[in-house]
């Protein structure tokens, strides 16, 4: 994953400008929609890329905002975004599974990143560790594309209460 994206971080303005109208007309509203205000909230985006989401959930008014990737090259982008024009945000360089987890953040978020655990053992682990960084009461908002076409697809929605699913 780490060299997959370290591979593509020089090109990340090509793809968003592909993917710029579904992010900019689907994709963002909803999930700001469904993060609601984050006035006051500690936020982590968890595999932040390039800091595109990290950097609105920020102006969402969030207290604090860490953004991680396993991708050396992707943090790399998004702190020369953070130091040409700084909102204060930190970002870190490291996988997911061996974040440490502090239970002090009110949101996690994980957009397009829960679909590359390739197992199932992969995304309950992954879950389970996202989940672990919330405060009591927090939430985790996530984005995963279908990339099955609409005819195959059965339509699912999963609600979890995080304070239910800590070990
Ligand atoms: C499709 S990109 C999405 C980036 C960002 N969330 C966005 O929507 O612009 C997926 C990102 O997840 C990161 N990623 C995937 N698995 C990860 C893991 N186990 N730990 C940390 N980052 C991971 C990749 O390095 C990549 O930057």
């Amino acid at each position: 994953m780490t060299a997959q994206y370290d591979g593509v971080a020089g090109r990340m303005a090509e793809v968003e400008r592909v993917i710029g109208p579904y992010r900019d007309n689907v994709e963002i509203p909803t999930v700001l929609e469904a993060i609601g205000s984050l006035a006051g909230t500690a936020v982590l985006d968890a595999g932040c890329g390039t800091g595109i989401y990290t950097r609105l959930l920020h102006q969402q008014g969030a207290a604090q905002t860490l953004g991680v990737d396993s991708s050396p090259a992707m943090v790399a982008a998004a702190q020369e975004t953070e130091k040409r024009d700084p909102l204060g945000i930190k970002y870190k360089t490291a996988d997911l599974i061996h974040l440490e987890p502090r239970g002090v953040f009110g949101l996690v978020t994980a957009i397009s990143v829960l679909h590359y655990a390739d197992t199932k053992h992969a995304l309950h682990r992954m879950c389970h560790r996202l989940f672990a960084h919330l405060r009591p009461g927090g939430r985790l908002v996530a984005v995963v594309r279908q990339h099955r076409p609409a005819h195959r697809r059965r339509p699912r929605c999963f609600v979890r209460r995080p304070a239910q699913t800590r070990p």
